[in-house]
């Protein structure tokens, strides 16, 4: 496989989704190509693409291409509008915590409320998918930037999962900032969590890096204490699924862990995430669901062919916890960061 600079986790086509499956990384780059909504929906179920943004983009993509799907079947427009509901309701089924999704989705929902005739609606939800991949590019470029301005000329960042260009449409998110800060000339070292049990970090966050020569070590995520006792991380930025109102952050299993160690030394620990990321229908992280994945993923080692526990043993796998916004120094967005975040700065924030 050679090296990949500008990695992009999916390509539309006009007719079909091409999506790298994130489960061969990084020892295969295989694509496989999605021609209807339900290939797409499984593509997210299955975690052949993951993340949050990249799963509202995906998502999107799904209703593009099952509103084709559905024009050929239906009886008249009301049946059209139905059956595209439909669609977004299955595609809505496939994770439940990161908003990202949701968000999309009820983007694509108002096109579809908003067309008055079938070959419009296809046409313009074609374009909306496309429009939504294009933005969130965008949107981590400026996050970025942001994130950026945040750090010395030399930092060491801990990062946890992956929140790279693999997990949104191109550049990443908390990996945008490291990607940014590299960029503009900052020396940067990164450790990465391998982040059990589904091993983003080691199996996606290090292939990114080393495709762009970023230094890294991978670290076991129960090692990170140890490196920050010793004082040799700087600041940790990691990701979001979703924010509640009061800066409660919903990501990866593990991070509140990371952010109970750096609170205890003094650590800056920055979430990196687009305001689409925000869900300020909720009070506190209390309310946010949180999605419980097989037992195989922590019975089994990834590749599947190898057990590593008993048989018969019970496992729980829940797949994000969250992080109270006491724990976080700041939430970088595009439009700016919120530092030391609680209800009423991010109130104040989007009130703007
Ligand atoms: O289960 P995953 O791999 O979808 O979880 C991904 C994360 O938790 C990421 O940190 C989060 O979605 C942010 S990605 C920019």
């Amino acid at each position: 496989m050679g090296r990949i600079k500008d990695i992009r986790p999916l390509k539309w086509t006009g007719e079909s989704l091409l999506l790298i499956d994130q489960r061969k990384l990084p020892l295969k780059e295989e694509w496989i190509e999605c021609k209807d909504y339900e290939s797409v929906a499984k593509a997210i179920e299955d975690m052949v693409v993951r993340g949050a943004p990249a799963i509202g983009v995906v998502a999107a993509y799904g209703v593009a291409i099952g509103a084709k799907q559905v024009m050929k079947e239906s009886k008249n427009f009301i049946d059209f509008k139905a059956k595209i509901e439909n669609v977004i309701n299955r595609l809505a089924s496939t994770r439940p915590t990161a908003v990202n999704l949701f968000w999309a989705l009820k983007k694509m929902k108002k096109i579809l409320e908003a067309g008055t005739n079938e070959k419009d609606i296809v046409a313009a939800l074609e374009t909306e998918a496309i429009n939504i991949e294009k933005q969130d590019v965008e949107t981590n470029k400026k996050i970025g930037y942001f994130g950026a301005e945040l750090l010395g000329s030399k930092e060491v960042i801990l990062t946890h999962c992956n929140t790279g260009a693999l997990a949104t449409a191109g550049y990443g998110t908390a990996l945008g900032v490291i990607r940014a800060a590299v960029e503009t000339g900052r020396d940067i070292l990164v450790y990465v969590d391998e982040t059990r049990p589904y091993l983003q970090g080691a199996r996606l966050t290090a292939w990114e890096l080393q495709q762009e020569d970023i230094p890294y070590y991978l670290i076991t995520d129960n090692m990170a204490g140890y490196f920050m006792s010793r004082g040799e991380i700087t600041c940790i930025i990691v990701g979001a699924d979703r924010i509640a109102s009061n800066g409660d952050t919903a990501n990866k299993i593990g991070t509140y862990s990371l952010s109970v160690l750096a609170k205890e030394h003094g650590i800056p620990f920055y979430v990196a995430a687009p305001t689409s990321t925000f869900d300020l229908t909720l009070k506190s992280g209390k309310e946010i669901p949180i999605e419980e994945r097989s037992p195989d993923e922590v019975l089994f080692c990834h590749c599947k062919d190898c057990r590593i526990a008993p048989y018969n043993a019970k496992v729980r796998n829940p797949a994000f916890d969250v992080t109270p916004h006491e724990n976080i120094t700041g939430i970088i967005t595009e439009k700016g960061v919120i530092n030391s975040p609680d209800e009423e700065k991010i109130l104040e924030f989007f009130s703007k």
